[in-house]
């Protein structure tokens, strides 16, 4: 976005909310409901205090841990049409940190993006969606941050933003716009279970941050279940967070509870889909942790959010069994390879763990690569990715560990082996470019 685009835009804004208050459609929608309104907690897993888990479950660590033995110590860079907005440390240290947050400060910059010293948070700090959270899950938090967490003297790193793009008095009118504040409020006529999978899902594992559409201010243009489009789908940096709405093509309405619950502990549903790129992070350092309860809750709460429909192929329904070594028997290694170029690259790459007919290793740790969704998905970005940057998740049971092939195969052969699996094992509309594998190389950190 130039300059210019972007000052135009914010003057729009202003004056839209300008119209907005003198006509009297719009004021500040800020409110504090009574806390016994306010969701109250199941569960929390032995060994860990609620705060530890409330932090886990928000996946706080995402963005504010770049280095493991300095957690919350900030400095991840985020890019943005403006520049690089870098995350802060959030250790109790009381010069670089926030040691010197009261609760009343933390419970701010938590539900209205407001820090200590009244300015404004950028949204890609998901405040939009912490706002959620209850009055007695911030506290615990907050205990937890002040008293268990091991303060880090880290200065923060100054933003990349041009200086007349950095005042922060433009989010306040975003806010305005677009920020509803508040806890969230049971909903009666609903369950217990319902209940807690909404307060999960809209506020503290915040899917919607990565699943949900955005707008043209970088808003999420739906935050719950009555708003047209919550969770069907979205980019970001790169990957495709793939719509999670309850169709029965597109989402997981077909998917059964059980296993939405797996996937989110594991990473890994066989015959379905695995979690790579951020949703493997999100699983590693946050869903994992989660109690079968909790995770159910989800999957329950998922079952009411309305399917958004992009027709009727499924992404993981695609594809079969095809041996590649039955088609290169008997051929020189010079022919398959001119000739037979997605064959020869599957089989010198792939098939000592996918197997040569796709069908993955029998107890499932290496999956097939048919009944897949990234291989059966129409958008390729995905698949793309896991060629170049492979797959690492930490679980449960150990480690999740696919090689990356970027160092590898070059642009063009790895847009040839894309589009070879997608016609053998997905939908076979793929018509990946050199220049698609070399763009995403480049929004790679
Ligand atoms: C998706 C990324 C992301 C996640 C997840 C995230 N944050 Fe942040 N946070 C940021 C960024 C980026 C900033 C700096 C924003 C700015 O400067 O406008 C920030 C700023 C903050 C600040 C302001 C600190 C200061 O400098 O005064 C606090 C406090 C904070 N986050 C706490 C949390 C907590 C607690 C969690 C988990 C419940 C969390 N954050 C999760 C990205 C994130
Ligand atoms: C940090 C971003 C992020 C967050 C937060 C996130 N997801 Fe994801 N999710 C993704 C991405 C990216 C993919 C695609 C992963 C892949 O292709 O391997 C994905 C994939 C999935 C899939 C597999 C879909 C398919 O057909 O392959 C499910 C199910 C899912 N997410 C559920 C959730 C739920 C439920 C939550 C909240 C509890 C959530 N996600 C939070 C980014 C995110
Ligand atoms: C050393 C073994 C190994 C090799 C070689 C290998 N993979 Fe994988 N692959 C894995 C593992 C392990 C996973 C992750 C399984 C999981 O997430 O539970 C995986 C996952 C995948 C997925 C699913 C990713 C997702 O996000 O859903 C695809 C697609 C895939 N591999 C394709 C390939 C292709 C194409 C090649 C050849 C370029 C290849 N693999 C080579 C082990 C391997």
């Amino acid at each position: 976005m130039t300059l210019k685009r972007l000052i135009l835009s914010v003057i729009a804004l202003a004056v839209i909310v300008f119209g907005l208050i003198v006509t009297g459609i719009w004021g500040p929608s800020g409110h504090n409901p009574a806390p016994e309104q306010q969701v109250q907690t199941t569960q929390t897993p032995p060994g860990m205090s609620r705060g530890e888990y409330v932090a886990k479950m928000s996946d706080c660590t995402a963005c504010h841990t770049t280095e493991k033995d300095k957690p919350f110590a900030g400095g991840l860079g985020m890019p943005l049409p403006i520049g690089t907005l870098y995350s802060t440390n959030i250790t109790p240290d009381k010069e670089t940190g926030i040691g010197n947050y009261s609760l009343d400060d933390f419970k701010r910059v938590l539900r209205e993006g407001v820090r200590k010293d009244g300015g404004h948070l950028y949204p890609a700090m998901p405040y939009t969606e912490y706002t959620k959270l209850s009055d007695n899950d911030i506290a615990a938090m907050y205990d937890y941050f002040m008293n268990s967490v091991q303060p880090v003297k880290q200065a923060n790193r100054p933003n990349d933003i041009p200086a007349l793009l950095s005042m922060r008095w433009p989010l306040a009118i975003w806010n305005w716009m677009f920020h509803e504040q508040g806890a969230y409020q049971t909903q009666q006529d609903k369950g217990a279970e319902w209940n807690r999978g909404a307060y999960l899902v809209q506020g503290s594992t915040h899917c919607g941050t990565c699943h949900t559409p955005r707008g043209v201010a970088m808003q999420t243009t739906a935050n719950d279940e009555t708003e047209t489009g919550f969770l069907s789908g979205a980019d970001l940096a790169g990957w495709h967070a793939f719509n999670i709405s309850n169709d029965n093509a597109n989402g997981l309405g077909d998917w059964s509870n059980d296993e939405i619950v797996q996937y989110l502990k594991t990473g890994s549903v066989a015959g379905k889909a695995q979690a790579a790129g951020p949703m493997a992070e999100a699983v590693e350092n946050s869903f994992r942790f989660l109690t079968d309860d909790d995770l159910n809750a989800i999957a329950v709460y998922l079952r009411s959010v309305p399917a958004v429909s992009e027709g009727s192929t499924s992404r993981y329904a695609q594809g079969e069994a095809v041996a590649q070594d039955l088609q290169l028997r008997g051929l020189p290694i010079e022919t398959t390879r001119e000739e037979m170029p997605g064959e020869y690259l599957y089989m010198a790459n792939c098939s000592t763990c996918h197997d040569a007919d796709g069908s993955g290793s029998p107890d499932g740790y290496y999956p097939s690569v048919y009944h897949n969704s990234v291989v059966g998905s129409e958008k390729s970005g995905n698949l793309i990715q896991v060629v170049l940057h492979g797959v690492k998740r930490d679980t449960n049971d150990g480690e999740v560990f696919m090689p990356a092939f970027g160092q590898h195969l070059s642009d063009d052969q790895i847009a040839t082996l894309v589009n070879f699996l997608t016609d053998t094992y997905g939908q076979g509309n793929a018509q990946v470019e050199p220049q698609d594998v070399a763009e995403l190389r480049a929004t790679a950190e």
